[in-house]
């Protein structure tokens, strides 16, 4: 039995201690965050319950499953977008570095879910960057109360710390890593020393303080491997901001501990900051009347767990130089030479002699391979001339061997196509056969090229 003195409830959301339970943190007003603790000075900490080992404070260790698992424990950021990249909302105790070039709309995402997201605990807003008249005109300007969120401008981590001690937030935006600095390391600011030391005592307070930690990121082109690339090991969660051609922002997460890296936001930038893209799989796609030209194809392709079509376009003409060359920045370029090579070698059609350019519309970067097959035909449609029959998706992996091999969720891609107006669909042969009525069914590269190309050559 565990005597009831050694503990305490302390406030998940604050920190406030409590002798006895209460439903409501009479500090910060938040419902359910009380949780039985051990007292200080007792063994164990956090949520452990029942710690083994030294009494006298040395190193704990306990039997895993008498720990409380860190369940429900998320807070909505209020922005489905952003807690869809998350993998469910902003997880107590983690550091999310979010990163992107300047300009890009870091700040506007961060104050927009300091905005909204769904705790009644206090957030607080360290802006290096802009003075807190900027950041208040900003917040204005995207219709924001500010009721929760603490201001502070400036990025001095002893100053810093004391304003967290004082607000005890629980959600820390801390925005730039690059304005972080400490007289604790060196004398020079904004040097990665500078950076890993602050970030490093930020994380560590929103740990031990049951909070979350944004840590915003310039990331410029040239800058991508000196700086704040060394962060990633220290953050659970690494979320990296990327531009289209448009108006509209992909937000990727390169690592996460706490969801898949699969999911993607998809954000446009406008007048009222970020707002969501309510249906992004017609975002990739140009709108054409009657035929296509050649080299087009659509893929059907996923971005976790979203179909997206988008526009392929090939092109290709003789080389230039002695050596022919692949120009795709959206499809990684080798994958397009392993397309050109499997098409050459099994339908004769020749393309080692020609440069290759590979465009996406939108400019979305793809790395699924159910787009193998549609690259495959906007290629052969480039090279040969003859148009790809217009409303027709595409989607399969294309093995060396020339064989269109199953994707995932095949099904989910032909609704998807099919509710955009695509009549056709070019699709991996299955076992049972896919039921839906126009779909054809190929099992290589050959099969696919003579269904999309016969009776439609000009
Ligand atoms: P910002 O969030 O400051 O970028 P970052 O923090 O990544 O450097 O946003 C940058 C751009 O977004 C800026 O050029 C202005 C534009 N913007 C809008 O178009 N609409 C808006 O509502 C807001 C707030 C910004
Ligand atoms: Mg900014």
């Amino acid at each position: 039995m565990k005597k009831q003195k050694s503990f305490i409830f302390k406030c998940s959301a604050c920190g406030h201690e409590e002798a006895k339970w209460l439903g409501r943190c009479p500090n910060c007003g938040e419902w359910n965050t009380l949780i039985e603790t051990p007292a200080a000075g007792q063994s164990g900490g956090g949520s452990f319950a029942g710690g083994r080992g030294r009494s006298d404070g040395g190193p704990q260790y306990f039997p895993l499953s008498s720990v409380d698992p860190q369940t429900g424990i998320r807070i909505s950021s209020g922005i489905p977008e952003l807690d869809r990249v998350l993998g469910g909302g902003i997880m107590k105790r983690s550091a999310i570095l979010v990163g992107g070039e300047p300009g890009i709309g870091k700040s506007t995402l961060l104050l927009q879910a300091a905005g909204a997201s769904e705790t009644k605990g206090r957030i607080l807003y360290i802006s290096g960057e802009e003075s807190a008249g900027q950041v208040r005109m900003r917040a204005d300007r995207l219709g924001l109360k500010g009721d929760r969120i603490e201001i502070c401008c400036t990025g001095r981590l002893e100053d810093i710390e004391l304003i967290l001690e004082a607000v005890k937030p629980v959600i820390v935006i801390a925005d730039s890593v690059q304005t972080l600095h400490t007289d604790e390391a060196g004398f020079i600011p904004g040097t990665v020393n500078q950076m890993k030391f602050c970030s490093y005592e930020l994380i560590s307070w929103v740990k031990e303080h049951d909070a979350a930690l944004f840590l915003v990121a310039h990331v410029t082109k040239e800058g991508v491997i000196s700086g704040p690339k060394t962060l990633e090991h220290m953050v659970d969660t690494v979320l990296y901001f990327e531009q289209t051609d448009g108006d509209s922002r992909f937000l990727r997460a390169a690592k996460n501990r706490f969801g898949s890296v699969d999911e993607i936001g998809i954000f446009m930038m406008g007048e009222q900051g970020l707002t969501m893209v309510e249906d992004p799989s017609l975002l990739f796609l140009v709108a054409r009347e009657g035929d296509l030209p050649p080299g087009v194809a659509t893929a059907a392709t996923l971005e976790g767990t979203r179909t997206l079509l988008v526009e392929i376009q090939a092109l290709t003409v003789p080389a230039k130089g002695a050596m022919s060359r692949v120009f795709s920045d959206r499809i990684d370029s080798a994958r397009v030479s392993r397309v050109a090579a499997i098409l050459e070698k099994h339908l004769n059609l020749r393309l080692s002699d020609q440069d290759i350019y590979v465009n996406v519309a939108g400019g979305i970067r793809i790395t699924e391979v159910g787009l193998e097959l549609a690259l495959a035909g906007a290629l052969y449609s480039a090279r040969t001339g003859i148009p790809l029959p217009p409303r027709t998706a595409i989607a399969g992996e294309l093995s060396l061997a020339g064989e269109v091999r199953p994707i995932k969720r095949l099904s989910g891609r032909i609704k998807t196509a099919r509710s955009l107006g695509f009549e056709g669909f070019l699709a991996p042969w299955t076992d049972p056969p896919e039921s839906s009525g126009e779909v054809i069914a190929v099992k290589d590269i050959k099969s696919a090229v003579k269904s999309l190309f016969t009776g439609n050559a000009p």
